[in-house]
């Protein structure tokens, strides 16, 4: 495990208008994609499964493993779709990987689908950000004009067709498989498994659906060797990751290390906490996974340290909250996100996130009673793994692990009449009242 950073796929970013083709080709770019075409498709998948390269979205699947999961002897088309949803609250690195280097994901996204035998390949990217489709159209259109994608690419023989899709905006489309089903035209709610996308996916068709951050990094792999990516990370979680800092630190952004570093480290890149100001909680991966406090500072940042700490690696969206944050009020607006982001499929999310905010909402005005954090606590209960998809079961993270550390501060707010924290000292959540 090394401690430093090690800038692979942001390496570029600070450079003369990285996004065009010129520019990245002057670097070496698509150079892996012809030693790719090369290479059998099989090769390609065991190189990608001996770099130990694990999915960035979230759950960490072995990529190279997913891709074989695709059956080659069934004769219906194969698909690469890029989940570019990007929505988990926290969550900002594939947004900034697709402006300054779409170029690197899109000459993923030809190795990948050569590798699977697909096509034809899909980036769905969220609707909000317009610019980012904007970018990645252009760039499709270069990669078109100079032959790396369309009908013989290189001169290999081997043909892709890539389209840029944009979704509407909801968090839920980010879930795989209403992904694929929003990608159909229809409206997007998860669908239930098996079959798994592999073997019946986009219109009932083998289908690989990849992060953009896992489909970015192929190139290096390909490029560069697997030893060479493997050598980065710890012993199950391998390789570089862009770890994204934002919240109460001196210099909030993109710090792209080997997975294993720690906060401490991370915070100290990043200029220390805001002057005169305490780390008091930071979510790991996003706000659906469990908050983790001070005491975790020096946990190892892959998969297995921070699941075994009781968080999840998640998305590596560290979101960092000071002394001055109501634990409470954090909670109860990454609640009424959840609630509004429900798809409504199934009761235990569609009800539960609702009856989880009107209890959260009056904690927070100092209303109700202690026995209303077992209620809570109680929910959660009620809604973890009992709903359809992880939506749900993201929603009950910040809940459970917010009155695991700070029951305290909730009972504060009853003994209070109302938040115990002076308005006035808050930068984060004091103007935005108007929506508790
Ligand atoms: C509610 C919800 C939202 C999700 N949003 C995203 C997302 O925006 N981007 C993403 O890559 N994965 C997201 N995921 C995870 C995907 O379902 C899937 O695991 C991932 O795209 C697989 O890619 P990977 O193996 O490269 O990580 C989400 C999952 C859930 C349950
Ligand atoms: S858990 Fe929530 S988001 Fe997922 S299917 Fe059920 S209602 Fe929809």
């Amino acid at each position: 495990m090394t401690d430093t950073l090690t800038p692979v796929l942001t390496e570029d970013w600070d450079t003369e208008r990285p996004w065009r083709l010129s520019s990245y080709e002057a670097r070496g770019g698509y150079a892996a994609l012809t030693k790719a075409l090369a290479m059998s498709q099989d090769d390609v998948i065991a190189a990608v499964k001996d770099s130990g390269l694990r999915g960035r979205g979230g759950a960490g699947f072995p990529t190279g493993m997913k891709w074989g999961f695709i059956p080659q002897d069934n004769p219906r088309p194969k698909y690469l779709v890029v989940n570019a949803d990007e929505s988990e609250p926290g969550t900002c690195k594939d947004v900034p990987l697709m402006m300054a280097s779409p170029h690197t994901l899109i000459e993923g996204v030809v190795i990948s689908s050569y590798a699977i035998r697909a096509h034809r390949a899909f980036i769905y990217v969220r609707g909000e950000v317009l610019h980012v489709v904007r970018r990645l159209q252009a760039a499709v259109a270069e990669a078109y004009a100079a032959g790396h994608l369309g009908s013989d690419i290189h001169g290999s023989g081997y043909d892709l067709e890539l389209v840029v899709h944009a979704g509407a905006g909801a968090y839920i489309c980010g879930e795989e498989t209403a992904l694929l089903d929003s990608l159909e035209g229809r409206r997007g709610q998860p669908r239930l498994r098996p079959p798994f996308p592999a073997v019946a996916g986009l219109y009932a068709s083998p289908t690989v659906i990849n992060n953009v951050e896992s489909i970015a990094s192929v190139p290096g792999i390909i490029g560069r060797g697997p030893t060479w990516f493997s050598a980065m990370g710890t012993e199950r979680s391998k390789g570089h990751g862009i770890f994204s800092l934002s919240g109460h630190v001196a210099r909030p952004g993109q710090y792209e290390a080997p997975l294993g570093i720690t906060l401490r480290t991370l915070i100290d890149l990043a200029g220390g906490m805001r002057e005169g100001h305490q780390l008091k909680f930071w979510t790991p991966g996003g706000s659906s996974t469990p908050l983790l406090t001070a005491e975790h500072l020096d946990v190892p940042l892959d998969f297995e340290a921070v699941g075994a700490a009781g968080s999840m690696l998640g998305t590596r969206a560290l979101q960092i909250f000071d002394d001055t944050t109501c634990v409470v009020r954090a909670t109860l607006r990454w609640i009424e996100f959840y609630k509004h982001e429900s798809c409504g499929k199934c009761t235990p999310c569609r009800e539960g996130t609702w009856w989880l905010v009107q209890v959260l909402a009056k904690l927070e005005k100092g209303e109700g009673s202690a026995a209303d954090l077992d209620q809570l606590l109680d929910q959660c209960d009620n809604i973890l793994g009992r709903s359809f998809c992880a939506l749900a079961d993201g929603a009950t993270s910040p809940v459970m692990s917010s009155i695991q550390y700070f029951r305290d501060e909730y009972l504060a707010h009853l003994e209070h009449g109302g938040c115990p924290f002076d308005p006035a000292a808050s930068t984060v959540f004091a103007t935005a009242g108007a929506s508790a």
